[in-house]
């Protein structure tokens, strides 16, 4: 691919599959459930709707608008429609957060390859809930099997960036998430029906506003931010992969939709499972690894043959979904450095490929042998989680909604949202009443509140 010969999404479907392809991820599956536990259930579900609703999805379609309309990496995009300003520094961050996200992401991704492993050799059999947690905080303390992982599922998305955009993105993207979203939905029935599964339902639909404070809301924020993948320049760069005739409102409000259900199929799984054997909601990030066995062993325990190959359908699923979400996060830096500084493709997928695997390892290594050394109280890998998600993605989000909002020439802004001048003008004004107003403040309010500046 060249850079005036850039690629295109060959159908509307593959432009939905592959946004939602970059949307669906382990945000949904693994940081959902966990951020939710830690904030208490149900009313940081309603924020988060909330975020998604009033943050989210307009910022994606202004980020869409940037990427299809400038055709360009996130930075260079900035600097086509606005020459000579700061906002490439918008551009620059992104790309910058997609670097860092990689090197963490990369090594719960990492974990899932493990646990495809453990579930073929069919390691889950009659174990209870407390070999589970052993079992995962022996994985993540040793300092050599997480990383090799994690080192395997860099590869495979450094060899499918490579490859190039249509085939390797669209294809792939194809068969995966509907077959994900299946077995979700299968796991989901087998998990309420669990004995004792009630106290997690009740959990996930009970909600005790009284527990919403600055944390909740900044949780919910940037939970948001993160499983939509906004707020860096990733669906903007996607975008500028898109034909003129794909419909950027309805499209973001397909992977909206979509990624939400994922995310809460994904809590009907896990809260039911977790109360039923007693483990604790609020776990982090290990709930997804210690709880799901449990669904295997006990609602599928009774035919082993069943157990072992849902449970490597669903890790496989999960690993997957995992990639295109790596995949895209790959891409932004790549076609960053590829357009930026003159490179080969091949040349700057190997040092993002380098780079993040670096930054993983140490993530990795944080878990265990690195525990003592932290960061404000965190582990690396908690710092990196923290920096990218609840900082800079909605810092990214803020900036997006300003720019589209005040600065982009409205003639532009009007020409790549309208779908050729079909987009009903209410629909346009309240759409752009968000971008301008809502989005901005309320991320700005969610800030200052967290920095306990409103007292
Ligand atoms: N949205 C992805 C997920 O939920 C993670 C991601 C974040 C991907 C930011 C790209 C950019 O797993």
């Amino acid at each position: 691919m060249t850079k005036n010969s850039r690629a295109n999404f060959g159908s509307k479907l593959g432009v939905i599959l592959a946004s939602a392809g970059s949307a669906v991820g382990l945000g949904n599956i693994w940081r959902f459930p966990y951020e939710t536990g830690n904030h208490g259930g149900a009313a940081f579900i309603l924020v988060y709707i909330g975020c998604v609703l009033f943050f989210g999805i307009p910022i994606m379609v202004a980020e869409f608008s940037i990427g299809r309309h400038s055709r360009s990496n996130t930075a260079r995009a900035y600097q086509k429609l606005a020459p000579g300003t700061h906002w490439r520094w918008v551009g620059r961050m992104g790309v910058l957060a997609g670097f860092l996200i990689l090197g963490y992401y990369s090594v719960v991704a990492g974990w899932t390859l493990d646990y495809i492993v453990q579930a073929a050799s069919n390691s889950f059999a009659g174990q209870t809930a407390n070999g589970f947690i052993a079992a995962f905080n022996n994985l993540t303390a040793n300092p050599w099997r997480p990383a090799l992982w994690m080192l395997a599922f860099m590869l495979m998305t450094h060899f499918i960036v490579v490859k190039g955009v249509e085939k390797g993105i669209e294809q792939s993207s194809k068969i995966m998430m509907p077959m994900l979203f299946i077995l979700l939905i299968i796991l989901a029935i087998c998990a309420v029906s669990l004995p004792g599964a009630g106290n997690g339902i009740k959990f996930l639909l009970q909600p005790d506003f009284s527990k919403v404070d600055g944390n909740v809301l900044l949780g919910a924020m940037g939970q948001a931010f993160f499983s939509l993948s906004l707020g860096m320049g990733c669906l903007c760069t996607y975008a500028s992969y898109f034909r003129k005739d794909v419909n950027l409102p309805k499209t973001a409000l397909n992977v909206g939709i979509i990624d939400t259900m994922v995310a809460i199929l994904s809590g009907f799984i896990i809260f039911p499972a977790a109360f039923s054997v007693g483990l604790q909601p609020d776990a982090g990030p290990s709930l997804l690894f210690i709880t799901l066995p449990n669904v295997f062993q006990q609602a599928f325990g009774g035919v082993p043959w069943l157990a072992v190959i849902l449970s490597i359908m669903f890790y496989v699923l999960l690993a997957l979904a995992a990639l295109t979400s790596t995949i895209s996060l790959h891409e932004v830096v790549t076609a960053y450095l590829h357009e930026e500084f003159d490179m080969t493709r091949r040349k700057a997928a190997i040092l993002v490929t380098t780079g993040c695997s670096i930054i993983g390892v140490l993530c990795s290594l944080s878990l265990g042998v690195g525990k003592e050394l932290t960061i404000f109280g965190m582990t690396l890998f908690d710092f990196f989680d923290f920096l990218t998600a609840k900082i800079m993605l909605p810092l990214g989000g803020f900036f997006i909604a300003i720019f589209t909002g005040w600065f982009l020439d409205k003639h532009i802004v009007w020409e790549e949202v309208s779908n050729n001048g079909t987009l009903k003008k209410s629909i346009y004004r309240s759409w752009l009443f968000l971008l301008k107003y809502v989005a901005p403040i309320g991320i700005a309010f969610i800030f200052v509140n967290e920095l306990g500046l409103l007292k």
